[in-house]
Order: C-alpha cells, then structure tokens, then sequence
C-alpha cells in the first residue's frame, strides 16, 4: 500500500469521525463532549454550539420534558409510600407509574399483568361501574364546545387590546431576555371586573402568600370569599352546563354535592414547600406561586396577569404560542418575569370569564385526572393537561388539585 492509498485511509476514516460528531443523530442530551464539533444538550442553545440538526432531533424532545417540568413537584416529592395500603388502587385510579409501587393502577398494567387486585372493580372503566358513566373523547368534545358556547361572560373583542409584541421559538425560552418592551396589555375594559363573577374572582386572588413554604391562614371573611365565588359561578351556564353533564354521568347526584367537592378539590390547603398548607389549586393555577429558587409556579390567569402588569409586578417578555382563535377566548404561551422570578412557559386563556377556565380545568381534572384532555373550542383543538396531588386525600380518597393548564402546542 503507498503512502497515497494510506492518506486516503485517513482521510475517510477523519470524514467518517466527523460525520457523526456534527450531527445530533443518537447524541441529544449527551454531556458536553469536547471531540464533539457541536453539542447537542440544551445548554448548547446558550453557548450556541448547537448540531445544525439539533433543533429537529432534541429540541422536540427537550419540548415535552419541559411540559412535564411545568408540574416540577412531582420530581422532588414522588407520590411513593403516602397510601395507606399500597396494596390496593384505592384513590390510585389511572395514576401514573411509580416504580416504588408493590402494585399499579394505570390502563397499561392489565397489558404489564401488574394491576393491584382491586383494579377492576375500582379503576375499570375509569373507575365508574357503568360504561356507560365512563366519559368518552367525543363526550368531552362535545361538552366542551357547550361550555365555550355558554360563555357570555367573556371579553368581547373591543374589551382587550393585545400587545403581544415578540414572537419567539420554544427552543428561546429559557433565555429570559425582556424581547417586548411594552405591556402586553395595551387596554382592559374594566367594566367586566363589575360582573358578579370576576368581582368575587378578583376578590381571592389576594388571599394568598405567593412564597410556597409560608402557610396559608384564612380568615373568615376570606373562606366567605371561595363560597361566594362557588356560588356566583354555579348561577352561570357555563357551570350549569358542566353540572348537569357530571350529574348525567353520575359524578355527582346533587349540585351541593357538586360545590362541595369542587370547595375542596380547588380551595382545600395542602403542603407543596416546608410549612403546613401552604398551596392549594386555586392559589396556584389562578393565583400563581413562587419557589425558593426564584421561578414562577402555576400562574396560568389573564386577570390576574393583567392587574400584577397594572400594578408594575409582571414584566412581558415574549410569547412563543399564539391560538388561532380569532375572537376570545383566546390562548398565548408567554414568557414573563413576577416580581423577580422567571415563567418559562406560562399559557393561559384571554378574555375568558373567570367561570369558563374553573370550568373547563374542572371538567378535565374530574374525568381526566393527572392526564392531558382533549377539548374542542369553536372548532379548534385545545389540550388542558391536570396533574393531582397524590400525598394527601379528601373524603374516600379524593385528590387536590395540583395544577392544570393549556398545553401549548408544538409550532
Ligand atoms: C416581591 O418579592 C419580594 C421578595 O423577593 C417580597 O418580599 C415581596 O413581598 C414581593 N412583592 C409582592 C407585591 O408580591
């Protein structure tokens, strides 16, 4: 073999090397390789040494992870060993794997042939001992499209005006660069806060400590408020829609029954930092809350939004999911700052009255609980994923809220 052939070798094999260093094919997520030409895990997209492929190959993936991240808790406090008897799919049903668990409850452990004994008779057909109870995808289709019908309540166009400014990819997000200079909201027709329900809305929004790990005390002129709220929103069609749908699949036989459980669903006190109830499902998803290391939690509320903006507290950064509906309700995936702490992603309905979002959030945490859902709103296609927590129960084994919020779709 000449020294010409033998270069040739070398030459070939070099390509071959560096073929497979540029590209994030079987590499996403690798740790920072120094052979590599470019990197392929997220911090790349900081120090812009980034694969070309990166963004199709990993940046997808990083997308859903970051779904998952949006309910962060369930990565620090998993939901093992809180049953009273781990044996068994009491208060379990369709709850996600937990490898920690003698026995599973999901869909999937007929098929792993690891289900708890009681799974059929407690989970089956979501749990309800009629099918016919059981609610379907297009049963949730349809009630949905009633509900955002129902809505008179909400913003009509000239209410809002919308700033919405910068437009930026999934894969900026975490850049927390302020791409918007003004406010997102350039107006607010006020005069909508003066309907019954946004006012005894707006009334529990500051009923709560935003730090989590500084326990919530209620006085008794604040508890009137969660019951006034309750009661406001069941005078609407929308929650009349949503009442006589669970009534007619037998969730609920009476309404009482009804406000009770969504009283304690969404209001009831639990621990998510260090001091006894400090959060509740209300507090986080409409309220918002923030953890020790600085980053906004749940949050996911236009009104709200809108009076913290008012009142120099939330800074609009960007969005980088805009909703094709072209009348309210509508939905954006922001980025923003609170008072010093960052949202990464943070999507919320705008212009919908306040009943609509309890409503529609409801409707999935009930028959969808810890699952995304599928709805359709005036014709489009709208996922809301819930998540329970699963360290405490009410009543027979019921679940809090944890959080619930828009899935922003992948552009
Ligand atoms: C803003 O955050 C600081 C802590 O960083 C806190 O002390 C203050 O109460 C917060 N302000 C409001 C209005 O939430």
């Amino acid at each position: 073999m000449g020294t010409r052939d033998l270069l040739l070798i070398v030459l070939i094999c070099r390509l071959a090397w560096a073929g497979s260093m540029e590209s994030c094919a079987h590499r996403c997520e690798e740790k920072f390789n120094k052979a590599a030409d470019c990197q392929c895990n997220h911090q790349c997209e900081q120090h812009k040494d980034c694969c070309e492929d990166y963004e199709q190959l990993c940046a997808s993936q990083e997308e859903s992870k970051k779904m998952e991240a949006e309910w962060e808790e369930k990565e620090t406090a998993p939901a093992s060993n809180v049953y009273l008897a781990p044996n068994s799919c009491h208060g379990r049903c369709q709850e996600a794997y937990d490898q920690h668990h003698p026995c599973h409850c999901n869909s999937k452990c007929q098929k792993f042939g690891n289900c708890c004994e009681d799974y059929d008779s407690l989970c089956a057909n979501d749990g309800f001992s009629h099918s016919s109870d059981a609610i379907t995808k297009e049963e949730l289709l349809t009630i949905s499209e009633k509900i955002y019908k129902a809505d008179t309540n909400k913003a009509q166009k000239e209410d809002i005006v919308l700033n919405s400014q910068n437009h930026i990819s999934s894969s900026e997000t975490n850049d927390q660069v302020d791409r918007s200079p003004e406010p997102l909201y350039s107006y607010v027709n006020e005069e909508l806060f003066s309907k019954p329900t946004y006012a005894a809305f707006i009334n529990l929004l500051n009923n709560y400590h935003a730090a989590t790990g500084q326990g919530e005390h209620f006085n008794s002129q604040q508890l009137a408020e969660q019951d006034t709220f309750l009661q406001e929103i069941m005078k609407t069609a929308v929650m009349k829609e949503l009442y006589s749908f669970l009534h007619q699949k037998n969730r609920y036989s009476s309404k009482q029954e009804f406000v009770s459980d969504l009283k304690n669903m969404w209001f009831g006190l639990y621990t998510r930092g260090d001091d006894e109830g400090d959060s509740s499902g209300f507090e986080h998803v409409f309220s918002g809350e923030v953890k020790k290391r600085k980053e906004v939690s749940g949050f996911h509320n236009w009104i709200r939004f809108y009076l913290q903006e008012k009142e120099g507290l939330v800074n609009y950064y960007s969005h980088n999911y805009n909703g094709p509906w072209d009348s309210y309700p509508d939905v954006l995936g922001m980025q923003f700052n609170w008072n010093g702490s960052y949202k990464e992603v943070g999507t919320a309905f705008i212009g919908s009255s306040p009943e609509f979002e309890f409503a529609l959030y409801s409707l999935c945490f009930i028959s969808r609980p810890g699952k995304v859902c599928h709805l359709s709103l005036g014709g489009y296609p709208l996922a809301i994923q819930t998540y329970t927590w699963d360290k405490i129960t009410y009543g027979n084994g019921k679940k809090y809220v944890a959080t619930a919020y828009v899935v922003s779709p992948k552009e």
